[in-house]
Parts: structure tokens; sequence; C-alpha cells
């Protein structure tokens, strides 16, 4: 048989494993939860509650209660629980904690954020391959406080996928660092980053998620996006995600983690590549 995509393994090899390792790394990021005896028994109680109801509501079989708990194992075994739980639960935890958070609002982490890459002064182009594929992008903004005062040397976090909708460091078709990088901001608060337009995300449809999502007759696409982590000494960290109006799946995205203020509009500049700015606004300092 042959396939357009030879070498191409998104799924359980490359993205589930490598995003099982970057959800520890991550999970330590946000450090521990020390839950008390009586939040654990309280929030699990729930959840149980939770899913006995579903069970009672939609007279769940035993052959159905089997094959669910089959479907868990697959997830498990092939590392995709990463994958599952930042597209189709994240979104809600986010909304939680932006209830307590003011300035740019945030956006779900994703999978996908990898730590230590290259560093770059305000002025930035994020690495990429000669003749890499896609629409150049100038990216530009501020970063600020909730007074308006630029930050100074604030460091931006940047991840995307490549025109091919695959992220580096989880297809092992791209080479590492590819569109990745922090940046850190003048001293008025300045970024410019060259860079290409992300595209589309389609999570792999390969695994025990896809198979789910194909048999339930939903889709797997996230709209186009940018990542970012903005964060300043004194200052509490921000991540989100910045959009592009009128892509696909803007207004639908299995992940739900859209939001109207993080929709961007770019406009080609005299050069022709599409150029847009974006200030951040941190909390604290
Ligand atoms: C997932 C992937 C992403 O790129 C993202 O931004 C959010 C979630 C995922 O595969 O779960
Ligand atoms: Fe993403």
């Amino acid at each position: 048989m042959t396939t357009t995509t030879p070498d191409v393994s998104p799924t359980a090899a490359g993205a589930g494993a490598n995003a099982s390792d970057a959800a520890r790394a991550s999970a330590v990021r946000h450090g521990q939860a020390v839950a008390s005896a009586e939040r654990l028994s309280t929030v699990a109680r729930a959840m149980l509650d939770a899913v006995h109801g579903v069970i009672r509501d939609h007279r769940l079989t035993y052959p159905e209660f089997q094959a669910a708990k089959r479907w868990i194992m697959a997830v498990g075994e092939s590392g995709e629980w990463p994958l599952f739980l930042d597209v189709f639960v994240e979104h809600v935890v986010e909304q939680v904690a932006a209830d307590s958070q003011q300035g740019t609002v945030g956006s779900i982490e994703g999978p996908y954020y990898l730590p230590a890459q290259r560093r770059f002064p305000s002025v930035a182009t994020l690495p990429m391959r000669d003749d890499e594929p896609g629409d150049p992008l100038v990216f530009s903004g501020q970063v600020r406080d909730l007074t308006g005062t630029p930050v100074p040397h604030a460091e931006l976090d940047i991840w995307h996928n490549a025109a091919d909708g695959f992220y580096s460091g989880f297809a092992p078709h791209l080479p590492d660092g590819l569109f990745r990088g922090t940046i850190t901001t003048d001293e008025q608060g300045r970024f410019e980053i060259t860079t290409i337009k992300p595209a589309p995300y389609q999570l792999p449809m390969d695994g025990p998620t896809g198979h789910f999502v194909e048999a339930a007759g939903w889709h797997l696409w996230r709209p186009a996006h940018l990542h970012l982590m903005v964060r300043a000494d004194g200052h509490r960290r921000i991540t989100t995600q910045l959009y592009f109006d009128g892509g696909d799946y803007i207004d639908d995205d299995v992940a739900r983690a859209v939001k109207d203020e993080l929709v961007l509009a770019p406009e080609p500049g005299p050069d022709g590549r599409l150029r847009v700015e974006y200030d951040f606004v941190l909390e604290g300092g």
C-alpha cells in the first residue's frame, strides 16, 4: 500500500508518547496540588456521582460498559490521555482559572508546549527551514501591566505548528525547535516576531481518540492558532492562544478554546507579508 505521508506517525509513537513526557514536565511546572482528604473526597464523589448519573440516564448496558473499559485502557496504553484531556476537558479548567484573572484572557496550554527553546531578542525570526512552506507573518506588540506601564524584558514563549499541521517535537519528520522560541521584550516591552501563519490542527486520527471521534461522527479539528506564554518578574504568567479571523474551524473548535478577544485579523503589509499587532496585559507588578 502506498501512502502520501510515509514516515509520519503523529499518534502513539509520535504525538502520544512525547505528549505523555511533556505532560509530566508540565505537571511539575504547574506545581503540586496538595489536596486535603476532604477536598479529594468531595471532588471524587462528585465525579463518580456524575458517571453514575450518565449510566442511569442512558441505561448503559454491560457490553457498552466493557467497550468503554477497553477503550479507556487503549487510551492509556497509547499515551493519548494528555491529548484527550487537553482537547475535551482543559477548556473548562481554564475558564474556572480565568474567573480570578485580569489582563489578557487565557486559553488552554494544550499538550505540545516544550520548555527551554531557543532564546531571541525582541526582534526575532522563529526557527524555520529554507523555503519553509506557509504564508509569512509578522506578529508584533507590547507587553504592559494593568496600569498601562510597559513591561521591559518580559519573556514570551511562542510555539505553533508548521503548514502541514504538525508540531515539532511531536512529529518525527520535523526538525527539533521548528516554530518554537522564547523572545525577550525590549525596554518598552515591545517585540516583533517573524514566522509563518500556522495551519488548522487535526488530532491524530489513527489512535483510540481518533477512532472514538470517528465512530461518534464528530471531527477533531482545531482552528489555526499561535500558542503563547508570557511572563515577567512580579507578574502573573499568562498562557493563551491567538486565532485568525475567518479561518476554518474558528467557530467549531473541537477544544472549545476560542475567545473573541483572542482572534487576530492580519493584513498584508507593503512588502506583501501578513502583519498583525497584539498587546499583552499582565497582572501584578
Ligand atoms: C491539542 C492540540 C493542540 O495543538 C492544542 O492547541 C490543544 C489540544 C490536543 O491534541 O489535545
Ligand atoms: Fe495547539
